[in-house]
Parts: structure tokens; C-alpha cells; sequence
């Protein structure tokens, strides 16, 4: 079992070796050095002229180097075709004519026949030719061996038609139909021919029809005139032959399968195949699609560019030719049922297109006002920048400047520890430090240099007593100002605190009224440039972990130019509001001596001054005051124990000196800070 599939698989792949091999042996018949033309006729091969030239069978001979006959014989070949596979042969006529002097017998004749298929490579076309017989009273037929379907050794195949005459105008030109001239079909596989004739009596139409004919002719190639009644006994006539690779005479290859096992394979050009003759057995080979040439010679089969070729292979979008066939494709966004067929239209409808288009451009314009919002912020921030005087601060030494990005996280809802006349109050933490930020209401600051100016005055104040101005954020409208941060809140909160009110030791109010007055002080007298605060009030205290006082808001006044100019820049808390500068209008050192006296007040009695309580603990206890040269009752009853009233007088003393509306009679800060200080080392050992 497995030994006969073994040999069969051998046979097959032995098969497939002779082929290739026989294929190459075919290239030294390829018609290398042979004349491929004759009178300007094309020989293709197999056809050839000379020997070797041509496949057996296909011989041609060029006579006189001017016309092609079929080789061994005078048969003038006037067309040659690969494929289709067809030849164009002249072929003679068959005749008989009567004797004038006795017409009822033959003169002369010719049979037509000729000996031009040796080796079986041709057959009479039966589909382009037609057998024609011209006389008046004749019975013309053609008889021949017939390779198929008859015996090979005798003419025993016929084929004839019948025509008749009643008078010399029976036959009539262009006319062929049994009056002067009759035609029939052939039957294929006709291999040669000969003529004959039955003889009918001529004696009455000698003068009209003396002769009788018989011819094949190409179907297209012959009209009956009257005169050819008469015709040339030498005249040929065109005749189609089909031609086949038979090899080895008539039946030896019958088909493509035998060919595949046949020596010299026709079909040797690569993208060529075989297909049965038509007419007779045998094989033609042809090109594969898409490709042209000659398939009996190796690479004789050349793919066609369809591209360059637009009648016969449309296209109606871009071309692309292809081994054996072509790309027809529409450009990109187009498109087509068939391209080949139909014209390309755009993919999107015209209105699709316009909303592509649409959003295409939307989307730009989004991305462009985009680009401009961007753009302006920038813009916007340089210019903040540069009118809050940016140029200026770069060149200050202890001022940090603070991008608007630095402090975004701080400013936020859930850090907000303040809110008052300057702005609001962040607490948060920059570079490790924890810091507050002030961010003024818009429109409140005063303009560029001048801000400047104050804020470089205030970054070089250094001071225990004193809030820290670490740096300032200018890239927007209003400049924030960044502060250290101070623990414990405002001496205000911690004093007037509604709820859970914290005890505070008399030695740590005193201590607070030193420290702020000190700071006070240095600020009034000390620093590089006098300095007035312009608020003095609890609020503006701020104290540490330890109740060490620190003063906020230093020379803010100054920098907030209130819009409402009229009233006359008077900037601050009415209820520390120094009477005398509500009346002139002229902010004094003086100004801030007196807030700091109500300061006192509020540290000895725990009350708050009110402007809207109609100035209140001021003027009681000024009254009081007034009267007993003191006031105890009106002192903290926290602090008012046995053995400080000495102190707590001493303390009232210097307020009520510090609230004096003769501005002159007031002491200077240096003053209240040095007798605070003597008073706070009594108290300390
Ligand atoms: C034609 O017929 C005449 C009369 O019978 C005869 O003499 C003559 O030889 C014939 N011609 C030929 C070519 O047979
Ligand atoms: C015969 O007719 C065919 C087809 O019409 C034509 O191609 C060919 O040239 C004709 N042959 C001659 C010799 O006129
Ligand atoms: C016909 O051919 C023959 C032989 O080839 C020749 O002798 C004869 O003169 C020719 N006839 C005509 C009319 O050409
Ligand atoms: C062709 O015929 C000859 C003689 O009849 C024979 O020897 C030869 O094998 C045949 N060739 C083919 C391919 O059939």
C-alpha cells in the first residue's frame, strides 16, 4: 500500500522534472537567429522559417524573401495567429468545363486538392468558412479523408450543394442561393480537401455558364457576382485553417492531459496554460490573464500594463497595474460601487463634509481662544508684575517675591484665620515656613512705586516685636503681602474671647503692654525711617506661644489708599481713633501714643472699646478717673487683688496720660515703653 503511494508520489515528482526539463530544452527552439518575418508578414512561433526555426509541423516557407507559403507546398499563407490559433491560407479552386463542341463532355477540370497537412497540424476551419459551388446545373461537393470519425485512407466524407439555372438571368449578383451559385456549411476536422462534380447536360447555357466551380472561402471573404461564372480556373481563395499541437500526426495527443505527459510540452512560457483544440484534437496554449505575448516561448507571456490602457481597461479612479491584472482604487475620501465602472464621489456627504468641517474648525477656534486665554493670563500677570513694581522689589534683598502659583493652595476657603479692613487672612505654610497671607480687597493698594518703596521700608525692619514681612506675591491686581505667621492669635481674641475666656496673670498683661510698646517704639524712633502704624489696636497684636507680643500691620495705613479719598484718609479703627487726628486729618506718632493708651485700658479692664458705644470705656473711665484719681472698680476683677493696685494705678496713670487730647502733653512711645519697662522689673526680680 505505502509502497505504491511511495512510487506514485516518485512518477509525479519525476513528471514535474521532465517538464521543467523539457521546458528548458524548449528554449533553444525558441526562434534565436531565424528570420521572424516574410514579405512583412509576422512568423511567430511555432510557425518558422528554415530549419529549426519552427515546431514540426509549422514549417513556412518565405519565397524569394517576399511571400509565405506552407512549407512543401505553393499554398500562400496570408495571415498567421497565435491566438486565436489561425491561419490564412490561399487555397485553389476545384472546376470543370465543358467541351463548346460537345457539351454534354467535360473539356478539362482540376480537383483543387492539395497536399498541405503532413503532419496533421492544421484543420479547415468549419466555423469561418463555407463551401461554395457556381454553375447552372451542377451538383459540386468536396470529398477528403477524414482524420476523425472515418476512415484515414479513403475520401469518404462529402459535402456538396445543388445549384440550378433556368435561364441566362437566373443567377444574380450578390445572390447565392441555388440560382448560378449555391453554399453549405463544412463539417470540422476536415484535414484536406478535393472537389467533384456530377455532370449535367450544358448545351443549352454554354454561352452563359460554360464552367462549373467548387471553393472554400472564408465565410466574410466571398460574394457571388455574375461574371464569376466565368471565373479564373487559376483563382484562389482565402480559407481559414485552425492549427493545434498534435505532434505525431493525427491522434497521438488528443488533449492537454495527454500533452502534460507528452514530450515537448508547447505550453513552455511561464503565466501560460493549455487548452483542448477546438476543431480536432490536440492542444493551443495561451497566455494567462492579465498577460500577452506568445505562450510557445519561454517568457513569451508579458504582463499587461491595463494602466496604459484606459479604453480597454477603465478606471476611474487611481490606477495601479499589477502582475496579471490591475488595482482600480479610489483616492482617499472617495469612494465607488465599482471604480472601474462607476466614477469615484466624495466618502461624506456634502453636508457631512461641511460639519466635519465645522467642528474641525470649532474645535480650533476653542483651542486658539484657548492659546489667547492662556496668552493674556500671562500677560495680565507680567503686567500686575510690573505695576505693583516688581522691577523694583527684584533688587531688594529680604524681600521674597511669591509667584500667584506659590500661595493658590493657600488661599482657600478652609485656611481663612482673619478678615478686616486691609483683606483677608490665610494661614498656610511656604517653604517650610508657616506664614499668613494677606490678601488685600481689590483696589486698595496704593499704586506701584510707592507700594514698592513701603513694602522694601518693611522688609528691612527686623524686631522681635514686630511681625516679620517675609515677601509679597505682585502678579496680581492687588499685591498680596506674606507675614510670619504668629501662634497664638490676637491680643483682642485673647482679651474678648465671648466663650471660654482664658485666665491672664497681671505680670502677663504687663509684659504685653512692654514688649508691644517696645516694638512701637523702635518703629516710631529706631528704625532706619520713621514709621507710624496708624492702628493701633488689640487686634493688631499678635502673640506668640509664649505672649510675647508682636505688631501687625505695620504702616498698612499707608499702604491702603481707600478709595473714598474724601474723608480725608482717615484709616483705621474708630474706637482707638485719636481724637485730635480725626480733627486735623494729620497722622502723628502721637496718634498711635493715644491707641495704645486705649490698648492699656483694655489689658486693665478686659473691656473692649466701642466707637458705637459712644466711645464708652474711654469716657467712664476717664470720668472716673477725673474724680478719685484713680479706678479701681473699674479694673479686671481677675487682676484687681490686694497688693497690685499699686501697679494696676500706675498702669491707668500712663493711659490716661497717653489719651491727653493735648497732643503735647502726651508722652512719646520711647517714654511708655521705658516707664512700662521699669514697671514690668518691679515686677520681676
Ligand atoms: C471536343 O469535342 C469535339 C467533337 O466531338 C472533339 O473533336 C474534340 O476532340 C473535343 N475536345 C477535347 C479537348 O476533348
Ligand atoms: C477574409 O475575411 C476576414 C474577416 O473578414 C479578413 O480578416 C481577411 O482579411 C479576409 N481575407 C482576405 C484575403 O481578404
Ligand atoms: C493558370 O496556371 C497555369 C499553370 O500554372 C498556366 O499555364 C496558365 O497560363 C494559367 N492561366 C491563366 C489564365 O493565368
Ligand atoms: C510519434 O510517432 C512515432 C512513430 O509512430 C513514435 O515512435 C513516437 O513515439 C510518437 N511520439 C509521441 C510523442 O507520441
Amino acid at each position: 500500500m505505502s509502497a505504491s503511494l511511495f512510487f506514485f508520489v516518485h512518477a509525479l515528482l519525476l513528471l514535474l522534472l521532465l517538464r521543467v526539463a523539457t521546458g528548458t530544452e524548449s528554449l533553444t527552439m525558441t526562434p534565436a537567429g531565424c528570420e521572424t518575418t516574410c514579405g512583412g508578414m509576422d512568423i511567430p512561433y511555432p510557425f518558422g522559417i528554415g530549419t529549426g526555426c519552427s515546431r514540426k509541423g509549422f514549417e513556412i516557407n518565405c519565397v524569394n524573401n517576399n511571400f509565405p507559403v506552407l512549407a512543401g507546398t505553393s499554398l500562400r499563407v496570408v495571415h498567421l495567429s497565435v491566438d486565436p490559433a489561425e491561419s490564412q491560407v490561399m487555397l485553389p479552386v476545384g472546376w470543370q468545363c465543358f467541351n463548346a463542341s460537345d457539351p454534354s463532355t467535360i473539356e478539362d477540370w482540376r480537383d483543387g486538392e492539395m497536399e498541405m497537412n503532413k503532419d496533421g497540424a492544421y484543420r479547415i476551419s468549419n466555423t469561418q468558412n463555407k463551401l461554395f459551388v457556381l454553375g447552372c446545373n451542377t451538383m459540386g461537393y468536396r470529398e477528403n479523408k477524414r482524420a476523425e470519425g472515418g476512415s484515414f485512407d479513403s475520401n469518404n466524407h462529402y459535402t456538396g450543394c445543388m445549384s440550378y439555372c433556368n435561364d441566362d438571368k437566373s443567377a444574380q449578383d450578390g445572390l447565392c442561393a441555388g440560382a448560378g451559385c449555391c453554399h453549405v456549411d463544412i463539417p470540422p476536422g476536415l484535414t484536406n480537401n478535393e472537389f467533384n462534380f456530377r455532370m449535367y447536360d450544358h448545351s443549352t447555357m454554354m454561352d452563359y455558364s460554360p464552367c462549373d466551380y467548387a471553393f472554400l472561402v472564408g465565410r466574410t471573404n466571398y460574394t457571388f457576382q455574375r461574371s464569376d461564372l466565368f471565373m479564373d480556373k487559376n483563382r484562389t481563395m482565402p480559407v481559414f485553417l485552425d492549427w493545434a499541437i498534435r505532434d505525431n500526426g493525427s491522434s497521438a495527443i488528443l488533449s492537454c492531459a495527454d500533452a502534460a505527459k507528452a514530450d515537448q510540452y508547447a505550453c513552455v512560457s511561464t503565466r501560460s496554460s493549455c487548452f483542448n483544440a477546438k476543431n480536432g484534437p490536440g492542444y493551443n496554449c495561451k497566455c494567462s490573464k492579465g498577460h500577452q505575448g506568445n505562450p510557445y516561448i519561454v517568457d513569451g507571456c508579458t504582463n499587461i500594463d491595463e494602466c496604459a490602457d484606459k479604453v480597454k481597461y477603465p478606471c476611474y479612479g487611481v490606477c495601479e497595474d499589477t502582475q496579471g491584472s490591475y488595482k482600480c482604487t479610489c483616492q482617499p475620501g472617495y469612494r465607488s460601487n465599482d471604480p472601474r465602472t462607476e466614477h469615484c464621489t466624495p466618502k461624506f456627504p456634502l453636508g457631512a463634509q461641511i460639519s466635519t468641517g465645522a467642528i474641525g474648525g470649532i474645535l480650533v477656534l476653542v483651542f486658539l481662544s484657548f492659546i489667547y486665554v492662556v496668552r493674556k493670563e500671562q500677560r495680565k500677570t507680567k503686567d500686575f508684575y510690573d505695576k505693583n513694581g516688581g522691577p523694583t522689589l527684584e533688587n531688594a534683598r529680604n524681600i521674597k517675591l511669591f509667584k500667584k502659583d506659590d500661595l493658590k493652595r493657600i488661599l482657600k476657603r478652609s485656611n481663612l484665620v482673619g478678615k478686616g479692613g486691609f483683606g483677608e487672612v490665610y494661614k498656610g505654610i511656604v517653604d517650610d515656613v508657616h506664614v499668613a497671607v494677606k490678601k488685600p480687597i481689590h483696589g486698595s493698594v496704593l499704586a506701584s512705586e510707592q507700594f514698592a518703596n513701603e513694602v522694601i521700608i518693611q522688609s528691612q525692619v527686623i524686631h522681635k516685636n514686630i511681625v516679620r514681612l517675609i515677601g509679597c506675591c505682585l502678579e496680581v491686581d492687588a499685591p498680596m503681602l506674606v507675614y510670619e505667621f504668629v501662634s497664638k492669635g490676637s491680643l483682642d481674641d485673647i482679651l474678648h474671647k465671648v466663650d471660654n475666656k482664658e485666665p491672664l496673670s497681671l505680670d502677663v498683661r504687663v509684659n504685653i503692654a512692654t514688649e508691644s510698646a517696645r516694638g512701637l517704639s523702635y518703629m516710631h524712633a529706631e528704625a532706619h525711617t520713621k514709621i507710624l502704624h496708624g492702628d493701633v489696636k488689640p487686634a493688631n497684636i499678635l502673640l506668640d506661644d509664649k505672649f510675647l507680643p508682636k505688631i501687625s500691620d505695620f504702616g498698612i495705613s499707608r499702604l491702603i489708599a481707600r478709595e473714598n479719598q474724601h474723608t480725608g484718609n482717615i484709616i483705621g479703627d474708630m474706637s482707638y481713633m485719636d481724637p485730635v487726628y480725626l480733627q486735623k486729618g494729620l497722622l502723628t506718632e502721637k496718634s498711635d501714643v493715644y491707641s495704645f493708651g486705649v490698648v492699656i485700658l483694655e489689658l486693665i479692664t478686659r473691656q473692649k472699646a466701642s466707637y458705637s458705644d459712644n466711645n464708652s470705656l474711654v469716657r467712664n473711665f476717664l470720668e472716673v478717673y477725673e474724680k478719685e484719681k484713680k479706678a479701681t472698680e473699674l479694673f479686671d476683677k481677675e487682676i484687681a487683688v490686694e497688693g497690685d493696685f499699686e501697679l494696676l494705678d500706675s498702669l491707668a496713670g500712663l493711659s490716661v496720660e497717653c489719651l491727653n487730647l493735648d497732643v503735647n502733653q502726651r508722652p512719646t512711645m520711647a517714654d511708655v515703653a521705658e516707664r512700662l519697662l521699669i514697671l514690668n522689673r518691679t515686677r520681676r526680680p
